[in-house]
């Protein structure tokens, strides 16, 4: 049994699928188990760029299965979308497989995402727009349609007849909006429906062989810890469980059958959207870590907003998915820093925090501990091994294993795939 979760420590955007990808070499199969395209995952590979929402990052290696769990919320148009690009690139996408139970976004997801951000006057999220909460939301609620019922001409009909007047009613008269056409969607999915069908199945069985048989399976999270439904920064979180918990329920694997977790960390920190975010820096600091990282979202475009690293939040994140190691990227964006900030707990009220505050009132309030490191002043960029790191970076990391008390494996110093510090061989 070899299998390893990729679980983001932060809130998104830490580098997971860079991680993916390097360790995907090894791979027999690559899963994605929640979110959908709000997920915004950019691989480089000899400085070739593939942006990826909905697809597995191991769709970039030829005879690696791709397989969409029923946790992931499926836009139809997108994936398709991202498909038609590889291909038009010379990537086999022959692998891939759709969970038959996975949810499909509808066009009235994503107006009502847009829509009902817009009108949460004082607790706008900032959502990605994509239409996930919305139909996160309509699972929840037993109204969902899923790839079972797209592939299925009469019985998609016969739920978006019944689901339909439901949010024309709330699209027309709460948010004045046009209605939706049920001819329209009806012509447009049924489209996507004839390209999809031969990639839909039950994941299920087919995963849990896969395992069984002893190959190596890579659980891709999106997003991160700290956007989580339940563990993160809720309301300004996304709807879906991107801690390591949520790849049994997204995916039909047992806990038991999980071998190893590895948590993604960026060496600095980053958040897109609204909420609580201790360490940011809204001065020179931060517009440095912009713009030394390029640090804007994938998906949205919007400038990321930066601060330092949180070691607090990703000793919580450890806690929280069991995290055996630590993958540290973007260590190379710290290179010309004089001095590094590092935040290793929460004082409220003078006292320091023993837990992650659940209130928001309290997170907004905190005041981050921090420890200071001289800088390494060094271009890490072209290092491959951990001992010809400069001291002041060794030193920067190994307190970082210690405030998290997560062993370090992987260090990245770019976005390529041979800008890879491995320090824990065989993590499969
Ligand atoms: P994800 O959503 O967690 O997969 O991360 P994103 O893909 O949204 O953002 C990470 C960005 O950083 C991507 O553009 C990666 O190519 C890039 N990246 C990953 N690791 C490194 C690294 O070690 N150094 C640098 N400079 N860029 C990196
Ligand atoms: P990856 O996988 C960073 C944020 C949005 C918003 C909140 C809710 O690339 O790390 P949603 O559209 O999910 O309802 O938005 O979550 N968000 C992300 N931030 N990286 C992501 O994914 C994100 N996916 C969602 O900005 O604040
Ligand atoms: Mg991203």
């Amino acid at each position: 049994m070899s299998t390893l979760v990729i679980t983001g420590t932060q809130w998104g955007d830490e580098g997971k699928c860079k991680i993916v990808d390097y360790l995907a070499q090894q791979a027999d199969t690559v899963v994605r188990f929640q979110g959908g395209s709000n997920a915004g995952h950019t691989v480089t590979v000899n400085n070739e760029e593939y942006k990826l929402r909905l697809l597995p990052s191991g769709i970039l290696y030829k005879g690696t299965k791709c397989i969409i769990g029923n946790g992931v919320v499926v836009d139809p148009q997108c994936i398709l979308e991202e498909m038609d690009a590889m291909t038009a690139r010379g990537i086999d996408i022959s692998g891939i497989r759709i969970s038959n139970r996975a949810h499909v976004v509808m066009p009235y997801h994503k107006i009502i995402d847009e829509l009902s951000d817009e009108a949460r006057a004082f607790h706008k999220i900032g959502t990605t727009k994509r239409g996930i909460g919305p139909c996160y939301m309509d699972r929840d609620d037993r109204i969902g349609i899923r790839m079972c019922d797209l592939i299925d001409d009469y019985e998609f009909e016969r739920r978006v007849w019944q689901i339909l007047p439901q949010k024309n009613e709330m699209i027309m008269r709460i948010y004045r909006h046009e209605p939706v056409s049920f001819s329209a969607i009806v012509a447009e999915y049924k489209g996507y429906a004839e390209r999809l069908r031969p990639y839909v199945c039950d994941t299920i069985p087919l995963l849990n062989d896969e395992i069984d048989a002893g190959h190596k399976v890579l659980f891709e999270g999106a997003q991160a810890t700290m956007l989580d439904i339940d563990y993160g920064t809720y309301p300004y979180v996304t709807a879906s469980h991107p801690v390591s918990g949520g790849v049994s329920v997204g995916t039909g694997v047992a806990p038991k059958k999980i071998d190893k977790v590895i948590g993604v960390v960026k060496a600095y920190c980053t958040r897109v959207g609204e909420g609580p975010f201790p360490t940011e820096q809204l001065n020179e600091i931060g517009e440095k870590l912009r713009n030394n990282g390029h640090e804007y979202g994938t998906v949205t475009g919007r400038p990321r907003r930066t601060g330092w690293l949180d070691a607090y939040v990703v000793k919580y994140a450890g806690l929280i998915s069991g995290i055996d190691y630590m993958a540290v990227t973007r260590l190379d964006i710290l290179d010309d820093f004089d001095e590094i900030k590092m935040c290793v707990g929460y004082k409220f009220n003078g006292q320091m925090l023993n837990e992650m505050p659940a209130s928001l009132k309290v997170l907004a309030a905190v005041e981050p501990v921090y420890e200071t490191f001289d800088g390494w002043k060094t271009d890490t960029s072209k290092i491959r091994n951990y001992d010809d790191l400069p001291e002041n970076a060794k030193k920067y990391l190994q307190r970082m294993a210690e405030v998290t008390n997560i062993e370090l494996a992987i260090v990245s110093v770019g976005p390529n795939r041979d800008q890879t510090i491995v320090i824990k061989e065989n993590l499969f």
